[in-house]
């Protein structure tokens, strides 16, 4: 029988791009260029498979044309919410995701935002390099303690739960959560965490809030002016869920009038794209993206990846089947 064609969108971690050679007819993208939407136009038309990531836009234009070749979009990331899964779907195409092995990666890099912008290490690190340091003084950056702090956080699926474990384990932060759906009362326990019926009740008890919810129309702008105002005005900010949960024309006015204390991002509303008002804030810390960037995470994204399409392809249900 004939390999599956399968079309790999990214440069993948060595390895998993070793082994998808091994089992598949597979395409890679070794100059690692993003593809256009005609690209994945045409890509529907003479691929079986096609695996796509965070960088892609798959909107329902995408789907609009002929019938499809492709049976499958195997995403590589947790986050879907650059594909229309309703068009998939409507084209009897079925999309999966790589839940799971990300969590602790992406809370470590919360954490590290959070750290970060507390202890104001960005400023510092820049004073530093820049040759402005002028040696240890008392009232030298003084920042904010974490330990024993109030965390908040919204949406409490894998990820935000790696995140209570550090904070409360790790810190001793009392845990807040703010969550669509009620969270079991033995995974609260596990944190000694209480759920808020909303996110207003959330905001205004928390010095420290961080996002761990899906992107996607629903939850765009979910933090908006009315809702930063709601923050304490010594509390911070941290996004590794999706840029467009916040807005951020919203956030950089909170940011400059100091409403709230500072931020820290790990995404953004339109990637690679930062706004002015945002890079020149000295009170926020940007990364680029990097929630999932380790080796291991990497390539295990990559392995849960070719678990899904193996299973689609000898007729038994992917895991991470989404739409
Ligand atoms: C995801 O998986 O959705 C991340 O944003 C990329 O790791």
């Amino acid at each position: 029988m004939n390999k599956p064609k399968v079309l790999v969108t990214r440069r993948w971690p060595q390895a998993v791009e070793a082994r998808m050679a091994a089992n598949f007819d597979v395409d890679l993208n070794p100059a690692d260029k993003p593809l256009t939407e005609a690209d994945f136009r045409e890509a529907m038309t003479r691929y079986d498979a096609i695996l796509p990531t965070v960088t892609d836009r798959l909107p329902a234009t995408v789907f609009a044309a002929g019938t499809p070749r492709t049976r499958i979009l195997a995403n590589y990331g947790v986050g879907f919410s650059h594909i229309d899964t309703q068009a998939a779907r409507a084209r009897g195409i079925a999309v999966t995701n790589t839940p799971d092995v990300l969590s602790e990666c992406t809370a470590d890099i919360a954490m590290t935002l959070m750290l970060m912008v507390a202890r104001r290490a960005g400023e510092g690190e820049r004073e530093l390099r820049e040759g402005r340091w002028t040696g240890w003084r008392p009232t030298h950056l003084i920042g904010t303690k974490v330990s024993g702090a109030t965390l908040g956080i919204i949406g409490f699926g894998r990820i935000g739960q790696a995140m209570a474990q550090r904070a409360h384990f790790g810190f001793g932060m009392k845990i807040l959560v703010q969550n669509r759906s009620a969270v079991a009362a033995e995974v609260l326990a596990r944190y000694n965490a209480v759920q808020v019926p909303t996110i207003e009740d959330l905001l205004p008890q928390c010095d420290f809030v961080s996002l761990h919810c899906p992107g996607g129309a629903a939850n765009r702008h979910l933090i908006n002016a009315r809702r930063l105002d709601l923050m304490k005005p010594t509390a911070f900010l941290i996004n590794t869920a999706r840029g467009e949960v916040v807005d951020e024309h919203a956030l950089a006015q909170s940011l400059w009038f100091g409403t709230i204390a500072g931020a820290g991002l790990d995404v953004f509303e339109r990637e690679p794209a930062i706004p002015d008002a945002l890079l020149h804030a000295d009170n926020l810390v940007l990364l680029p993206h990097l929630g999932s960037a380790t080796r291991e995470t990497r390539e295990a994204m990559g392995f849960r990846v070719l678990e899904n399409l193996t299973a689609f392809f000898e007729g038994r249900e992917p895991q991470d089947r989404v739409a």
